[in-house]
Formats: structure tokens, sequence, C-alpha cells
């Protein structure tokens, strides 16, 4: 037999048997917003009416978010432990390839319809590792995840986590397990790859293993409906018990060509002047991660606002790809002779002599000059005297 809703009948449940009222209220108040969404407004209505009638301390729980006592803190230092955040529904734009798209709403949808998939037998515990080069999408992801389930994101850094609690009890670990337990949020572990690193570093191996060991148990014990997200730069440093915990795992590749187009329109939206060459654009960024377009994006917007220009500098936008590229491969540019001579290099049309020199603002045969400047080292990094512009 169906039962809807068991999940969020089953949290109040707790709730009322831990003697924790917020737990119960939270729930009750998602309850209410489930079926409100399905049409029982009645029902909504009277769970609604319920709740209003809570005692005063139970009642500023709610009227606060759910946030009942504030965030946990690290018993020392009085920080927070955990950063909130609640990214509106349509405010996250997420770029992502159709497969891994794909995955991403299976993902919500196993959320979304957990209870009747947990009746089929067929749920999964609701955990997801994010996995990437640095810059790809697997923050924006978490929130973007976060904003179309409409539940507020509560991020943990683990690096930061693990060194707080060197030293401690696992009371800090518990404090954090314990609050996301009580109200309808995603959990997300940041920077996981720190866990696989504390246990393989070698000093003070036996206090870091401890720490690490607690934090995989406090994730083991987590209901299986508690939607848990983790991201790590550094997939090959996780080791299989790691890998066991996540039955959704999510690869994020840098971005093909037709993705960075997408990414290059979004980002530099009204600011791109009409004839801008996006096949161009789009070809020349193989190897730019999202962050890195979204960064070349802001930096020639900001270039076009102190000029007092409507729209962006096609061959400036082109001017700090391409050095955005170099520095994200090891050159250094050292000199500005190091930075013509690799725009240069990288694209003698896009980067003609006349156009170099409009770019830097001296004469063509002054780009000559830096382009004849430590003959033979082409592209390569080099420490000589600074060159004067
Ligand atoms: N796939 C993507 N879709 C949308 N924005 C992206 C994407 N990848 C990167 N970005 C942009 O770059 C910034 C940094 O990305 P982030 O998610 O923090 O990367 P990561 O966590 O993988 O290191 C984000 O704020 C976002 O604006
Ligand atoms: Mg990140």
């Amino acid at each position: 037999m169906s039962f809807p809703h068991l999940s969020e009948v089953l949290k109040i449940l707790d709730g009322a048997l831990r003697s924790n009222a917020s737990m119960s209220s939270n729930y009750a108040g998602l309850l209410a917003d489930k079926l409100e969404q399905e049409g029982e407004r009645e029902i909504a209505r009277r769970i609604r009416e319920r709740l209003a009638r809570a005692p005063a301390a139970v009642a500023y729980a709610q009227d606060a978010g759910g946030m009942a006592g504030g965030l946990p803190v690290d018993s020392e230092s009085r920080l927070e432990t955990l950063d909130i955040s609640t990214p509106a529904k349509g405010s996250v734009h997420l770029f992502l390839p159709g497969g891994t798209a794909k995955r991403v709403e299976e993902f919500l949808q196993s959320v979304r319809h957990y209870d009747r998939l947990r009746e089929a037998r067929a749920a999964m515990p609701l955990r997801m590792l994010l996995y990437g080069a640095p810059g790809t999408g697997k923050t924006q992801a978490a929130r973007w995840i976060a904003s179309e389930l409409g539940l507020p994101l509560l991020t943990a850094r683990c690096d930061t986590l693990i060194s707080s609690l060197l030293g401690q009890t696992s009371k800090n670990l518990r404090r954090i397990f314990d609050y996301i337990e009580q109200r309808p949020c995603v959990l997300f572990l940041d920077e996981f790859d720190a866990l696989a690193s504390a246990r393989g570093n070698e000093r003070d191996i036996g206090e870091l293993q401890r720490v690490v060991i607690a934090l995989l148990q406090n994730i083991d014990a987590l209901s299986d409906n508690t939607v848990l997200l983790a991201a790590s730069n550094h997939e090959k440093m996780l080791d299989p018990a790691v890998w066991r915990r996540f039955p959704f795992q999510l690869p994020l590749p840098l971005p093909d060509t037709a993705l960075r187009h997408q990414m290059w329109q979004n980002m530099l939206g009204e600011f791109a002047p009409e004839a801008l060459d996006w096949q161009l654009l789009s070809t020349k960024s193989a190897g730019a991660s999202g962050a890195l377009i979204e960064q070349v994006s802001l930096d020639t917007k900001r270039h076009a606002v102190f000029a007092g220009s409507a729209h962006i500098d096609e061959e400036e936008l082109f001017r700090r790809l391409s050095l955005s590229l170099a520095l994200a491969d090891g050159h250094a540019l050292a000199t500005l002779s190091d930075e013509i001579r690799w725009l240069r290099n990288w694209d003698t049309k896009i980067f003609s002599l006349r156009e170099l020199a409009r770019l830097y603002n001296v004469s063509t045969r002054q780009i000559n000059h830096y382009l004849q400047d430590d003959h033979g080292n082409a592209g390569k990094p080099t420490r000589k005297r600074k060159a004067q512009p």
C-alpha cells in the first residue's frame, strides 16, 4: 500500500520522540508545502494552522527559517562551522553537457520521488559526489540543486572542518549532523578531498584518521533521504571507502565548444558587440573552465565600463582570454614582451602588429621591438628585465 509523504511523517515523529519541537515543525512545514504544490490546499492550510498555534519558542524557530538556536559553532573559536544560503529558484545559471545535465535531473527526480522509489525498493541514499577540475562548476551545481529543490544549502568546507576538529572531541561534528537532521536541507561537503589527503598524511596520522573516520561514521548515520552532496577536485585521491558512500557520481568535464558558446553568450550578455565572432571565441577558448570564462567576461566588462563604452572591445576580450589561458597553463608571462610575444604566437590574425599597437597604446615599431626582444625565447617564461611600456 502506498503512503505518500511517509518521509516527512516519519521525521515529524522523530522530532516528537526526541522532544525536538523545531524538528517536528520544520518537517510539518515541508509537508504542508508539498501538499499545497500537489493541490491539497485544505490539508496544507490545516497543518499550517496547527503550526501557528505552536508555543512561542517553536514559532520563533519557524520565523527564523528553521534556524532554532542559530548555526552550529566551533566549541573553541565560536565560529560557525556551517555556512547557510538559500539560492532562489531561477537565480542560479548552470551549464552542463547533455549527458551530465541528465544525471543531475535523475538525481533531482530521486529526491522528489524518494518515497515512491523506496516503496518499489528502488531507492538509493540521496548522496552525490561531484568531481572534476577546479572551476568546472561543482559549487555552482550544488547551489543549483538546492535552488531547484527549494531547500537551504548548508555548506561545510572539509579542509577547515578537519583542522577545526583536530585536538577536539567529535562534538563539532556531532553538532553539524544534529543540526542538519533537524531540518529539510541540502548538506554540501565542499573540498572533500581534504579527507583523502588526511588519510594519507604521515604526520599525526592517528589523530587525523580518527577525525576522518568520525566524519564517515556521521555520514553513515544519516537517514538515506537526507540530501548530501560532496565535491572534490582530486577524485583520484579518494579511496573506495569514500566512493562507496555515494551512489550518485557526477563527473564535471571542462566545457566543450557548444557549451563555451552558451557560457560566453550568457556571461557577456548585452555587453557583446553585434559583430562578435562567437564561433572564433568558442573555438579559441578550448581548455577554458567555466570559471575562467566568467573571470575573463567580468574583467572585460569592467574594462568597458571604465572606458565608458556600452560594449566590450572584441580584441581586448581575446587578449584577456589568451593571457588567462597562458596563466592557467603555467606560463608566467613576466614582462610586457613575454606577453606580446605570447599573444602573437597564439593568433597572428587576431593580434596583427597594428592591433597589438592599438591594444598596448604604442607604435607598431615598438611592438616589433618587443617581439624581437629575447630572441628565440618566444612564449617561454623569462625573468629578465621588466620592459617599459
Ligand atoms: N558549468 C558551469 N555553469 C555555470 N557557471 C559555471 C560553470 N562552471 C563554472 N562556472 C562559474 O565559475 C564560478 C566558479 O565555479 P565553481 O562552481 O565555484 O567551480 P568549482 O567548485 O568546480 O571549483 C562560478 O561562480 C560560476 O559562475
Ligand atoms: Mg568549489
